[in-house]
């Protein structure tokens, strides 16, 4: 996920790192169902790691392994002002929701397309470190809708879905025409 058109923070990203290639929408690996971590060993601690990197590195507030064409369940995200508070979440399972609230969404698979998405305000998840220990967080406001945002990941669902049709069309139509992005499009 990423912050709002326009919004910007400033975060010092290390060198060197390991980023990956993001996925891009219409990609089809972005379609694809995310399958249980069962093994929490070096490949999922290099997977982690390949994650923040990637996201740090493209200024993003969440990134699921989906995006990265990898397919286990995990994402992380990093919702802080300086970007000091990365955590990563393996086999997320959203265990209630309460309220709703609507914000301005964008991806960073789905390049210059925000909209906004209607989410619970307030979701409890229960999950896994990278070390394999169960946590469970209670998340409100832009946390809660990365949270949600991430996990749609997973299962092969991205947030211009949450949109009406006609909506949908109109959003994506920058990407269609190769349009530069409009100032004024997403609202
Ligand atoms: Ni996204």
């Amino acid at each position: 996920m990423l912050y709002s058109r326009g919004a910007k923070r400033n975060v010092q990203t290390p060198n060197p790192m390991t980023t990956r290639t993001i996925v891009i929408y219409p990609d089809p690996r972005l379609r694809a169902k995310a399958q249980p971590v069962t093994a929490y060993g070096p490949a999922l601690q290099s997977l982690v790691k390949d994650l923040l990197e990637t996201m740090k590195a493209a200024n993003g507030l969440g990134l699921a392994s989906t995006q990265i064409g990898d397919l286990h369940r995990v994402f992380v995200m990093d919702v802080s002002e300086d970007g000091s508070c990365p955590i990563a979440f393996v086999n997320p399972v959203v265990v209630s929701r309460k309220g709703q609230q609507k914000r301005q969404e964008g991806c960073l698979s789905i390049p210059g397309v925000y909209a906004d998405v209607l989410r619970a305000a307030e979701i409890r998840v229960q999950a896994f470190d990278p070390s394999g220990q169960p946590f469970e967080r209670t998340a409100v406001a832009l946390e809660a809708v990365c949270i949600q945002h991430e996990i749609d990941h997973l299962d092969g669902r991205l947030f211009i879905d949450h949109l009406s049709p006609l909506k949908r069309e109109r959003v994506l139509e920058p990407l269609r025409t190769g349009a530069p992005q409009s100032l004024f499009g997403a609202s």
